[in-house]
């Protein structure tokens, strides 16, 4: 059934009529009325008003459940109260300065103390500018030019690494297959002159939460130093996973890491981390990479980070987990149920939905891309928040209740996408 004549799509068309003027007026300013084609889809995105705990509300005045939480950003919710109350009160004190401030200092010093590869961070204000800041360190340190990444990894948007997001190599941009250690030892084998590092993400975010294989990324670090290569473990998403992220869970230990997200506590926020040796390259007297930002290490983003972390616990993590789990084993009853077919890839307190019998190796490449857009329109019309590729995260402000309520908004919304299809 096309688009417009589906009675999911009249649906979303009717109950968010505001945001659709909003669309309008937005696409005569900015191309595609958007700037992050992640928040974007058809017919056109909601427009939220406000965020506040464990729900977000639309201009139509609608209530949503949020299970993306920012694409994982967000690991305490909308207007976390600790977070708030100290963002207010640094932003009282002035936002950003070209000197030093203090709160930086504090939350340097959380992520050194969680995260045992690293010994000194240096701030950005995303994880795309973390992992440019971590390739300029890698060419600088080996002389070469080029990356190795695997297809379907996800490491931002500069250009270089989002071809490989979408599965295509380059000219400075070499891929391999996720989980194929021989693959990564051939290419490195091949091009290893060629390559300043290898970057890897221990979990695929973007790329559909699929979890690495220890001995995989293990093996991968191995044949990168063999080849005279750093290695940079992308903890952009996947920190939320653990105290000390997933190298602290898988026992690696990389060259480098980046970091971005959570570490920012609802604000813009990258970071790459390292021994101390590696990042002696940015000290005053051997000043080998020029680093610089207005708004790096901005107080209220270091502020609001220190809090996000601080709050995230062993015991929270752990929650999130389970209620990932409950989620999870729902939403294949309710798939059954409604005769529809429902694949589905996890890890800590994220997941990734398929609507087909098995799992394709990425979500952007995907047989049921027709059937998601419509479960995600039937999703938002029963005031729950997904991602349009069928992503979830967690935050440790939802509750046994909300995924219950989760679960019955679910089973409506396939229950609309099942008559549409049948
Ligand atoms: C693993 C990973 N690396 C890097 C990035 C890029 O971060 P940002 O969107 O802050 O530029 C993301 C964002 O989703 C990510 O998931």
């Amino acid at each position: 059934m096309s688009r417009l004549a589906s009675p999911v799509y009249a649906a979303y068309r009717e109950r968010t009529k505001a945001s659709a003027e909003n669309y309008d007026q937005a696409r005569q300013f900015m191309p595609g009325g958007t700037s992050r084609q992640a928040a974007f889809w058809l017919p056109y995105p909601l427009t939220i008003k406000r965020g506040a705990g464990a729900y977000l509300h639309d201009v139509d005045g609608n209530r949503y459940l949020d299970l993306l939480n920012n694409y994982t950003a967000l690991v305490h919710g909308h207007a976390y109260p600790p977070i708030i109350e100290a963002v207010r009160e640094q932003i009282g004190r002035g936002t950003c300065w070209a000197a030093a401030n203090e709160p930086q200092i504090k939350l340097a010093a959380a992520i050194v103390d969680r995260v045992s590869s690293i010994e000194q961070v240096r701030f950005t204000n995303s994880g795309t500018e973390a992992a440019a800041l971590a390739f300029t360190i890698a060419r600088i340190v080996t002389g070469r030019e080029k990356l190795l990444m695997a297809r379907y990894g996800y490491h931002g948007s500069l250009h270089e690494f989002e071809i490989g997001s979408f599965g295509n190599a380059g000219h400075l941009t070499f891929l391999a297959r996720y989980n194929d250690l021989a693959d990564f030892e051939a290419v490195l084998e091949t091009h290893g002159e060629e390559i300043a590092a290898v970057f890897l993400e221990p979990v695929l975010g973007a790329g559909g939460i699929v979890c690495g294989d220890e001995q995989f990324l293990e093996g991968v670090k191995v044949a990168a130093h063999k080849a005279g290569a750093l290695f940079v473990l992308d903890e952009v998403l996947t920190l939320r996973f653990g105290v000390g992220g997933c190298q602290g869970d898988m026992g690696l230990e990389p060259d480098l890491t980046m970091l971005g997200k959570i570490i920012g506590g609802g604000f813009p926020v990258g970071a790459v981390g390292g021994n101390r040796d590696l990042l002696t390259l940015f000290g005053p007297d051997d000043m080998k990479v020029f680093h610089s930002g207005t708004f790096n290490a901005d107080p209220v983003t270091m502020v609001a980070g220190e809090v996000s972390l601080r709050e995230l616990t062993a015991g929270r993590i752990e929650q999130m987990n389970r209620l990932r789990q409950m989620l999870q084993s729902g939403l294949n009853d309710i798939a059954r149920k409604n005769s529809l077919p429902l694949a589905i890839n996890h890890y800590g307190s994220c997941l990734n939905i398929f609507l087909s019998e098995s799992i394709p190796d990425s979500p952007i490449d995907r047989a049921d891309e027709e059937l998601m857009d419509r479960f995600h329109v039937a999703c938002l019309n029963h005031g729950l928040f997904i991602a349009p590729r069928g992503m979830v995260a967690l935050s440790t402000v939802i509750t046994e209740e909300d995924i219950a309520a989760a679960l019955e908004s679910a089973d409506a919304a396939m229950r609309d996408v099942a008559a549409e299809s049948g």
